[in-house]
């Protein structure tokens, strides 16, 4: 068999844990050679180090050192440094996981070199365009000739665009092969203790998407439900979009006076998990911690007013409440009083996100591919 050489494309802090398995893998295979292609877009030690740390992943084979910057501005400039790495690297595939200005740039750049494009976690949709992760989604999956997708509704999504059925493949979600191989050691993390706090005695919160932290009204909506928590401790790992609009609106020492509120800087991604499975329940608006709480049994209050991750709210996990502070304490308040019922309910839940061998189909449908055959 032909080695593949194939470039990974990341540069945010969800898109190293979608692909921590995949690299380890991939560096086992004597039949793929990885490059990874850091763009630099997340460049804080706590947004990207950490996790190659954390899962002991080979340093990037380049940075493109990105940085910050409007939309347009991020986008293109990955483009242009991208172009002539991959006119350089001349990989038979770029790889792009999730959803984000780095997946999009990577997946137009290669795509106009003619180098095929592989998407993780295609098909995923909020149906709601004002989400720049949406716009993402929607382009890259059109410009990529293999899409793994990690729902059947995913891969429904798809066929619904237009894509052919050659192109899908159903392979379940490599962020839960993730969860299943790091649990025990996050089990093992001394977050809690840290935190002086005891398990299932306080709710975890982040927040970070543009349409809640950047808009002044909503964020106040949102932090005047977390002042009226106060049946529980309130743990908030704050990200540095948050940490600086919170201190541009003046939000952040009025949330800083509030007792059972504690503000603390990103954790790391073990430090996250035993946070989420040790919470009564998260209130976020991240789209990996909406299945991650999932998995681990932990209620989830989700502050958007749609998911691309809609499983999770059909079976009863999982709430969205957007950022009206009535629905938000509302929400909490039910999973709190009616807390037994709703974890017996969880724990038998189905799992409509494959079988955490993920990461492993989808490399033995890369080496399968007839794009490299022959
Ligand atoms: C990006 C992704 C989002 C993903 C999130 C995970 C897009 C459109 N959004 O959002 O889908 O859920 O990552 O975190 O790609 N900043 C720092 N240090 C860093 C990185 C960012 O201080 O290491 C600050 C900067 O002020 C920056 C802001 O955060 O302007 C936003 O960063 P950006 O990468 O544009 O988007 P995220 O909000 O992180």
């Amino acid at each position: 068999m032909k080695q593949v050489h194939v470039a990974l494309v990341l540069g945010a802090r969800p898109q190293i844990i979608k692909s921590a398995l995949l690299i380890r893998l991939s560096n086992e295979d004597e039949h793929v050679r990885l490059s990874i292609i850091h763009t630099g877009q997340h460049y804080d030690y706590e947004m990207t180090k950490v996790f190659f740390e954390e899962f002991s992943l080979p340093d990037p084979t380049v940075n493109l050192d990105v940085g910050s910057g409007s939309h347009a501005q991020q986008t293109a400039k990955i483009m242009s440094r991208l172009e002539p790495v991959l006119l350089e690297q001349k990989p038979d595939l770029v790889l792009v996981p999730g959803d984000t200005n780095s997946t999009l740039a990577g997946a137009v750049t290669a795509a106009k070199l003619h180098i095929p494009v592989a998407h993780i976690e295609a098909g995923a949709r909020s149906y709601d365009n004002r989400m720049p992760e949406e716009i993402n989604r929607r382009l890259t999956d059109h410009c990529s000739t293999l899409l793994f997708t990690a729902t059947e509704n995913c891969s429904r999504n798809l066929l619904k665009e237009g894509i052919s059925k050659a192109s899908v493949h159903l392979v379940g979600d490599p962020m839960y092969d993730v969860l299943l191989q790091q649990l025990s050691k996050a089990e093992r993390t001394a977050i809690i203790s840290r935190l002086d706090v005891k398990a299932k005695s306080y709710a975890l919160l982040t927040l970070h998407r543009q349409e809640n932290v950047d808009n002044l009204e909503n964020l106040e909506r949102i932090l005047e439900a977390i002042v009226r928590l106060k049946k529980l401790a309130v743990i908030f790992p704050v990200h540095p979009r948050t940490r600086k609009q919170l201190h541009s609106f003046n939000l952040y020492t009025k949330l800083k006076e509030q007792k059972h509120v504690r503000l603390i800087e990103p954790v790391s991604y073990l430090e996250n998990i035993s946070l989420i499975k040790n919470a009564n329940f998260i209130v976020t608006d991240s789209g990996g911690m909406q299945k991650e709480a999932f998995w681990l049994k932990t209620p989830c209050i989700t502050l958007r007013e749609n998911t691309e991750w809609i499983e999770t709210v059909q079976l009863g996990a999982n709430y969205l409440v957007g950022s009206d502070t009535e629905r938000i304490v509302k929400a909490a308040e039910g999973i709190i009083e009616n807390e037994e019922v709703l974890c017996k309910k969880l724990e038998k839940s189905p799992n409509p996100f494959g079988d955490g061998c993920a990461s492993q189909k989808i490399l033995k449908i890369i080496k399968g591919s007839q794009l490299f055959l022959g």
